[in-house]
């Protein structure tokens, strides 16, 4: 990913549900752009195109060893289905061994079940369910 591809990227980030500006998306990858422990891959044609993006980035913890994670994946719902998907997953694991990383993983919400089939598909397991607690602190 590159700035320039900010606007295509926030609106795939809205097809994902996470609507986002591209201003948003600017300060956002700025940050990414800027650890050499997180990337962002985005899958494009010759005219600069974006059909699709991932995130990965290294999770530290303190009670297990580090591993990579992807932070979001979207594949434009017109270009569904012809491998870009794949690709993109490709991408964040080719990153995630050079990283030095031995497993990468991610999570998804129980409603997204397409894209669980899809995983599967490329080889990952379901290793945990979990729930998500958050509160405002303002
Ligand atoms: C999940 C998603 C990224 C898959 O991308 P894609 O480009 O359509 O997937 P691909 O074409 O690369 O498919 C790769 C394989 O996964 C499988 N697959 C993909 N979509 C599938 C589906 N809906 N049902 C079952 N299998 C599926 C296919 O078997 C395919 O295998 P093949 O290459 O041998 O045909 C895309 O559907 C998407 O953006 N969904 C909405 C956003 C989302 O759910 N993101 C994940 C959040 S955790």
């Amino acid at each position: 990913m590159t700035l320039g591809d900010s606007e295509q990227v926030a609106a795939l980030a809205g097809e994902l549900g996470y609507p986002s500006t591209r201003a948003q998306i600017e300060a956002r990858f700025r940050g990414i752009e800027g650890n050499d422990d997180s990337r962002v891959f985005v899958a494009a044609d010759t005219d600069g195109r974006v059909w699709g993006w991932v995130h990965v980035f290294g999770h530290h913890l303190l009670e297990s060893e580090g591993q990579a994670e992807v932070g979001g994946l979207i594949v434009d719902s017109r270009a569904r289905g012809v491998g870009i998907g794949r690709s993109l997953m490709a991408a964040a694991e080719a990153w995630a061994r050079e990283q030095g990383y031995a497993r990468l993983t991610l999570r998804s919400n129980t409603i997204r079940t397409e894209a669980h089939r899809f995983y599967q598909d490329l080889g990952y397991t379901v290793v945990k369910s979990q729930h998500k607690f958050q509160k405002p602190l303002n």
